[in-house]
């Protein structure tokens, strides 16, 4: 059921006035996904205007939002452990404000535990529900000890203002919630179905932000390379890629996360196509067996993978791929194990993100039976990262001697006087620089790789 929320005006002005008098600190803390931490984002954005400002320090903020996720168990247990500790900062000042957001919230018996469980918390807000953070906070401001709203909305707060974390990097949601249902995934079940943003509010979004000076802009979607398919005007992705790289100005796109069931022949093109998107890709095969595959309902074999890959390599033999793996689902034999590492060993892939198997209740996974034990599950995880540590370390040297293009993220902190940054490939790239070149772009000459990043130094002439 969508429901439609009003206009917050008259809330967020009541609430100003409440508020007024001494400065209001929030702490927001993100837990999750790229997705996740552009909601926490949004959820500053509400609180600014409000009238908050900001702080990293939990001990000393009049409000606290955590914004979970619920992925892994692992992910809820943290989130757990952190509001159960937070019962102490309530008890010394009791006007503080505890609330709740993210995918956690929108499982119900999450949303009832923590009712039950942690009084501390008074408000509960559900990830498309952003816009409803001001009418809870005066409705708790007002009194009431619980103030929760877990609902679907469709303007699922896609056009909310967001107070981002960086300068010169954005990430740019296209589309929200996932149709793909794999069975060991509860996304789909907390996110809702596909929504895609209309492109004329992406264009415009982006423009603005290169209009501000921002280098990076990375689309987001659980599944991006299936944006357009629930609109009513027929545009695909690659159109849409066409048309924000028609955008003028000197930035970098990139997206993540694209489905290999959807990576067709026309993305792969549009890529090479279209100077200002990066070459990378991020493609999740999740496992190199065509029988856990199936079970996991991700509609693709191991082969038809495989030849995704070999129209990009045919294109271009060095190009940057990265996935996500998961070992361990149930019922994975050595046989299908070894199928991943196989894969791995095939692809050359620059960098991998694994998991252990994480049992979602609601899922169809969670109803297989799983024989692998947690011991035997461990070893495969190691095994896993140890040749992908040779992988990189090896495939990484391709880069020497090249020049890399690197938009300077930070001061590194493995290195006095080095800065790191991450390359147009998504590699990253450390060298020695000032920090005023940070947020910029350099040219990198690549002198040296390891099994995380390369090194280099900048060309001569570049600053
Ligand atoms: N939508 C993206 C996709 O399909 O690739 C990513 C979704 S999820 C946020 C990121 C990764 O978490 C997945 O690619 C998968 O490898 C991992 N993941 C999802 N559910 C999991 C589970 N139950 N246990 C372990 N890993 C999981
Ligand atoms: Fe989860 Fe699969 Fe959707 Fe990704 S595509 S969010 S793994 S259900
Ligand atoms: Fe992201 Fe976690 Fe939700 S990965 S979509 S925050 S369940």
């Amino acid at each position: 059921m969508v429901a439609i929320l009003n206009d917050n005006t008259l809330i967020i002005n009541e609430l100003s006035e409440l508020l007024s008098g001494g400065q209001k600190l929030a702490y927001v803390r993100s837990f999750g996904c790229q997705l996740n931490v552009s909601d926490g984002e949004k959820i500053k954005g509400v609180l600014k205007k409000i009238g908050y400002s900001f702080t990293d320090n939990e001990n000393e903020a009049d409000l606290i939002i955590l914004n979970t996720c619920a992925v892994r168990e692992s992910a809820e247990d943290r989130v757990f452990g952190i509001i159960g500790s937070m019962k102490k900062l309530k008890e010394l000042k009791p006007s503080l404000i505890i609330g709740v957001a993210g995918c956690m919230t929108a499982q119900s018996h999450i949303a009832e535990k923590i009712k039950r469980s942690y009084p501390q918390v008074e408000l509960v807000v559900g990830t498309s529900a952003i816009n409803a953070l001001p009418k809870l906070l005066l409705e708790v401001l007002h009194g009431r000890k619980f103030a929760a709203d877990i609902a679907e909305y469709d303007d699922f707060s896609a056009e909310v203002e967001q107070v981002r974390e960086s300068p010169f990097k954005a990430s740019v949601p296209i589309m929200f919630g996932c149709n793909n249902f794999c069975t060991y995934c509860i996304v789909p079940h907390v996110r809702g179905r596909e929504r895609s943003r209309r492109p004329e509010d992406i264009i415009s979004e982006v423009e603005g932000l290169v209009r501000s000076g921002y280098k990076e802009i990375m689309l987001l979607g659980q599944n991006v390379n299936s944006y357009g398919n629930d609109l009513d005007d027929t545009i695909s992705f690659p159109q849409l890629l066409r048309s924000l790289n028609d955008i003028e100005g000197d930035f970098i796109i990139r997206f993540m996360s694209s489905h290999p069931k959807d990576a067709s022949r026309e993305l792969i093109d549009t890529i090479f196509a279209c100077d200002k998107v990066a070459k990378h890709l991020h493609l999740p095969v999740q496992s190199g067996s065509s029988d856990v595959l199936r079970r996991m309902n991700r509609r693709y074999t191991a082969e038809k993978y495989l030849e995704t890959v070999d129209y990009i390599y045919s294109i271009d033999p060095d190009f940057s791929l990265t996935t996500d793996l998961i070992v361990g689902f149930p019922d994975e034999t050595n046989e299908d194990f070894q199928a991943t590492l196989d894969i791995i060993k095939r692809v050359r892939y620059d960098n991998i993100y694994s998991f252990i198997y994480s049992k979602r209740s609601g899922t169809k996974a969670a109803e297989m039976p799983d024989p692998v034990t947690d011991e035997e599950k461990g070893l495969r995880m190691r095994k896993l990262l140890e040749v992908q540590r040779e992988i990189s370390t090896e495939h990484y040297k391709r880069f020497i001697g090249r020049t890399m293009r690197v938009l300077a993220d930070d001061v590194s902190k493995k290195k006095q006087g080095f800065l790191t940054g991450k390359s147009n490939e998504f590699i990253i790239v450390e060298f020695e620089g000032d920090p005023s070149l940070i947020g910029q772009f350099v040219d990198v000459e690549i002198t040296d790789a390891m099994n995380w990043a390369v090194t280099g130094r900048i060309k001569k002439g570049n600053a």
